[in-house]
């Protein structure tokens, strides 16, 4: 899209949407209101929208509960005998029993981060799941102890690594590397971190990074970042919970030993949403890596027999604990139809276009005053962008405040961080010019 496409401000964003492809689906969520008034929405990065079908979703799960009581567990037609393998379908209806509820979510997660189907599974939330994995890949030597993280990793995760280290005996000072970025910029530094791998590599254990960075948007190339990694012999495993539902992915392929993520960002499954988890094929049948057990991640067949031995199911669905909370797991199947049927190459295109009519829109009406940390590559971000003033806003919580009157959601991270993300689902290029004038606007009043 050249900038000369997008015409007039206003009435070039009206235009844009009258041509979008997906603009249907903009009714299929429901959109956050100040009394009348429909909110500028830019903040799926944090907490994405409901779609409408959620309350009947977790209304029929209610009422399957009310009804049937323990028999909900199974299909409707012919109550099974625990420990009897259900058919499972896609999404079929709440007729299908809670039993294997879980399982019709891998093969819509799976085609969204480019998985097999037994590769990944729905399960607990990120931080859990982060420990989950942590357990099993994080198996530290004399010589190979160390774990690396970015210096801006999400705090969860840092927390997470270093309980995970001191639990192992071992001082984080000692055996948690970071890997900083080159002096005022937010993004990778490929050259930095060769050299720490070349320098440290045979003492590392375990590498931990983002599929797309929390603060700055960059999108990291998970494939080349594995290889890296396994040159060195280190274990790696990613944070997708903002690359899920917003870039595309290739897990297989890219062959991580694991990844983790949440469903309540872009896969709009509500707060504190069933998270998920990727385990790569190749450990599907490593019954021997230490695991954290429980009666979910048991031969499926066997669960209700209540013996004494832990036999992991294959795959993925071995590192689950407990039985899935139902309730929470029904937001993310309205949210994975839309995905659906929106189709991953429609949703790629229109996000790229939007978030460069955001960069565009940002760069021409603020100028100098605005820097855009998001690399500026396409392929190297998703929907999000990250903005910095120069100067700041005097006092940030006044201009937050500001921009909240005027409208517009969207979030301040410290340093001097805007977060804006009009996500493809439900976002319009006439949210993103309301957002920038908003911004222009209030900056300095
Ligand atoms: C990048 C990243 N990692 C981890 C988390 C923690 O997720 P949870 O609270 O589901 O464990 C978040 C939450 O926003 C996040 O943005």
């Amino acid at each position: 899209m050249r900038s000369r496409d997008f015409g007039r401000a206003a009435a070039g964003a009206r235009t844009l949407d009258a041509a979008d492809e997906l603009r249907a689906f903009r009714a299929r969520f429901a959109l956050p209101k100040d009394g009348r008034r429909t909110l500028t929405y830019l903040c799926g990065h944090s907490l994405g929208l409901m779609p409408r079908d959620v309350p009947s979703r977790v209304a029929a799960e209610l009422e399957r509960w009310a009804e049937l009581g323990v028999e909900g567990h199974f299909p409707n037609d012919a109550p099974r005998r625990a420990g009897s393998r259900a058919r499972a379908s896609a999404f079929p209806g709440p007729e299908a029993g809670w039993l294997d509820y879980h399982e019709r979510f891998s093969a819509p997660l799976a085609k969204l981060v480019g998985a097999k189907p037994d590769e990944v599974v729905a399960m607990n939330t990120l931080t859990v799941n982060l420990h989950l994995m942590l357990v099993s890949f994080f198996r530290p030597t004399k010589r190979r102890f160390k774990i690396l993280i970015e210096r801006d990793a999400f705090p969860s995760d840092r927390y997470a690594v270093q309980s995970q280290l001191r639990f192992h005996g071992l001082d984080p000072r000692d055996a948690l590397l970071e890997l900083g970025s080159r002096r005022g910029s937010f993004a990778l530094d490929r050259e930095r971190l060769d050299a720490l791998l070349e320098r440290e590599g045979e003492r590392i254990a375990l590498i931990l990074l983002p599929g797309v960075q929390y603060l700055s948007g960059e999108r990291l190339d998970v494939g080349e970042l594995t290889r890296a990694a396994r040159r060195h012999g280190c274990a790696i495993g990613f944070d997708l919970a903002h690359a899920i539902g917003n870039v595309p992915l290739a897990l297989h392929s890219d062959a991580p030993d694991f990844a983790v993520w949440c469903s309540y960002k872009y896969l709009n499954a509500g707060p504190g949403a069933v998270g998920g988890c990727f385990v790569h094929e190749r450990h599907a049948e490593a019954y021997d890596l230490p695991r954290f057990a429980g009666w979910w991640g048991n031969d499926r067949a066997r669960r209700f027999l209540m013996e004494p031995q832990f036999a992991p199911l294959r795959g993925a669905e071995g590192w689950q604990l407990s039985n899935p909370p139902i309730l929470s797991l029904a937001p993310l199947a309205a949210s994975l139809e839309l995905f659906a049927s929106a189709g991953p190459k429609r949703l790629r295109r229109k996000s790229e276009r939007l978030t460069r009519y955001l960069e565009w829109l940002l760069t021409t009406e603020l100028g100098d005053r605005v820097r855009i940390l998001t690399p500026h590559d396409p392929a190297r971000r998703g929907c999000h962008l990250a903005v910095q003033f120069d100067p700041p806003p005097r006092k940030a919580g006044t201009f937050m405040a500001r921009l909240r009157a005027a409208g517009i959601v969207a979030d301040w991270r410290q340093p001097n961080v805007l977060r804006l993300a009009p996500v493809p689902l439900y976002n319009r290029y006439r949210d993103v010019y309301d957002a920038v004038e908003a911004v222009k606007r209030t900056l300095d009043a």
